[in-house]
Parts: structure tokens; sequence; C-alpha cells
């Protein structure tokens, strides 16, 4: 049994493992690791590594269960490491992404707690979205995370919502066009319209998220405007706002809707009480990199009724993503 102090320290070490992690997927090990057991002379080769070096990182992994050392010196992938290879649609691109811009904010953490402000902002000099604007090959990173992040939701919020009422439905933030692109298959008498800032919508027009047929492809800011249409989806966008920023968003897709019309959040609500829940980490690394949050289903309550809309139904679906619905009040 280990001791709490123990515990307490290996809790303390997580950012040793997540670096470790990010080093691995940037060399590419797990790749060459598909086709069996390499010894680690041979994939320092292959990656201009300092053998001695990647052999300590991969027994810290190994140590962890991403790796197994079948023989001195010479690695396996596991189950859990083969999650990791590029072929697999999964959290590579994410862990990436976290454990670079992101986790120089963290080292900020501090100020974000003492003045409820993003770290990024004080790190990097601008706020998390306008510096990806900036960067365009981070903010490549970022879309292919979010596509990674996104494995499974987007086909159980197209799954879960009854789309047949409505004619022409606005994906504010769409990104990539994940989901979008699963709505619009599953509806072909929907038009839609994919809106998200310049990077994000070149992801979304490359074929990033999948086909998007009888989409118009809008590049803007949605605390500007929003363009016309009968529902607005937003998934994994008002997390990332704070209250003030959220509301504008929402106020502005309220001004832009036919008193009909419906915005469906796709979030993950955040569960009550001490439940261990990855959403609880999502929401701190939201605190430090964009200012957001995660919310409870009164937060997005209140949040509605401040921009002149009411929640009508959280609607669950497949996965740990729920729909939240509000009409105009
Ligand atoms: C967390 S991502 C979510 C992307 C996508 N909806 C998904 O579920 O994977 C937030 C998206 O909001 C977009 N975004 C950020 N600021 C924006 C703005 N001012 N106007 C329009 N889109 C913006 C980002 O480019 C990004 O694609």
């Amino acid at each position: 049994m280990t001791s709490p102090s123990q515990q307490i320290m290996r809790l303390g070490f997580g950012f040793a493992a997540s670096q470790a992690l990010r080093v691995i997927i940037e060399l590419g090990i797990p790749d060459l690791l598909v086709t069996g057991k390499r010894s680690v002379i041979e994939l320092a080769a292959a990656t201009q590594s300092n053998s001695e070096a990647l052999y300590r990182v991969m027994r810290l992994l190994a140590a962890e269960g991403v790796f197994s050392e079948v023989s001195p010196r010479h690695f396996e992938l596991t189950d859990l490491g083969a999650a990791l290879r590029c072929d697999r649609p999964g959290p590579r691109d994410f862990i990436h992404m976290i454990n670079s811009e992101a986790y120089l904010a963290f080292e900020q953490l501090l100020h974000s707690v003492r003045s409820g402000k993003p770290a990024f902002d004080k790190v990097f000099g601008s706020p998390r979205f306008d510096w990806l604007s900036e960067h365009p090959e981070q903010a490549a990173l970022f879309q292919r995370a979010m596509v990674a992040l996104s494995q499974g939701s987007n086909e159980a919020v197209a799954e879960a919502y009854d789309f047949r009422p409505f004619t022409r439905v606005v994906d504010l933030g769409g990104g990539h066009g994940q989901l979008l692109s699963e709505i619009l298959k599953r509806n072909p008498h929907l038009d839609g319209v994919l809106f998200d800032l310049p990077s994000g919508v070149a992801a979304a027009q490359q074929g990033a998220g999948g086909a998007l047929p009888r989409t118009d492809f809008v590049a803007g800011d949605f605390f500007e405007s929003v363009p016309a249409g009968d529902l607005y989806v937003l998934k994994k966008v008002i997390h990332d706002w704070d209250d003030e920023r959220s509301e504008a968003i929402l106020r502005n897709c309220r001004k832009a809707m036919p008193s009909n019309g419906k915005v469906l959040l796709a979030e993950t609500l955040v569960p009550p009480g001490d439940q261990p829940s990855q959403i609880k980490y999502v929401d701190v690394v939201m605190l430090a990199v964009t200012g957001g949050l995660e919310r409870t289903e009164a937060q997005y309550a209140s949040l509605f009724a401040a921009a002149g809309l009411k929640l009508n139904r959280v609607i669950p679906t497949q996965g740990p993503i729920s729909i939240i619905e509000a009409s105009a009040a």
C-alpha cells in the first residue's frame, strides 16, 4: 500500500509523465514500434536522439504501461501505447497540443487563481485564440487536437437530437466541421453554415472533419455578429469563455434567429461533488488558457437568461457530452 505522501508525490510528478508522452509522440516512437519490438539504439538512430536519454524516458513510460521492456533495452508497444499511433484517431494530437503552449501557461496557474484571469495572456502577451491566429502551425495542431478530442461525440450529438423542424443549421466555432458533417449526413433536408475564425474555416474546407455538402463557409468573429439560421449549434465553444463573453455570443444568436429558432450547446456538464471526472481537468485548463470554464446545468440556465434565452431541456447523448437546448425567452 502506498502512503499518502507517496500518492501525493505521484500526483505532483504528473508533469513528467505528461511531457514524456509529448516527446515520444513528437519523435514518432509508437509508429516505429508498430512492426514489433525494437532496441532503444535503433529507435534513437531512427529519431536522431540520444539513446541513453531516450531509454530513460521510455523506461518511465514503460513503468506506466505505455511500453513493455521485453528484454533489456528492447521495447514493445502495449495497447495503451498503441493509442498514440498516428494511424489511430485518438489522443496523440491532443496530448501534443496540451503539452505545448498550454503547458507553459500552466506554470503561471497561480496567477489565474489570484486574478481569475487566464495565465496564457500573461505568458504569451495575447489571448489564446488571437495568438493561434498568428501561429498557423499551432492553430493547425489545435484543430487536429479538437478532432481527436471529438472522437465519438459528434456522432453522439448528431444522433441524439431531432433536426427535422429546422432548415438552416449554423455551427458556430465549428472548427474542423466534423459535427456539421455528421448532422448534414443524417439530415439531407438541412443546409449548413460553418462559422469560425479563418484558421478553423480553412481546416473544415480542407476536409479535416469530413464531407460538408450544402454548406456555406463563413470566416468571422462571433463577438461581432453571427450568420442567419434557425438552429445554432455550439459544441465546446461556450466553455472557452467567461460569462460576459459567453453572453455576448449568445445574445448575437438571439438577435439573428427567428422567434421559433433554437440554440444548442454541446458541452459536458460538471458532475456534482467529488466525483472524479476528466471535465474537472478541462475546467482548470480553461481557467489558465482561455479564461473559460466548465459549467453545471444551473450555470447554463443563468447564462441563457442573461442573453434573452431560456433553457428548455438537457438531452443526454451516448457519450459524456450533453445537448443543452434553449429558445427565445
Ligand atoms: C474548443 S474549439 C471547438 C471546435 C469544435 N466546435 C469542436 O467541437 O471540436 C473552439 C472553436 O471556436 C473558434 N473560435 C474562437 N474564437 C472565435 C471567434 N471570435 N469567432 C468565431 N470562432 C471562434 C476556434 O477557432 C475553435 O474552432
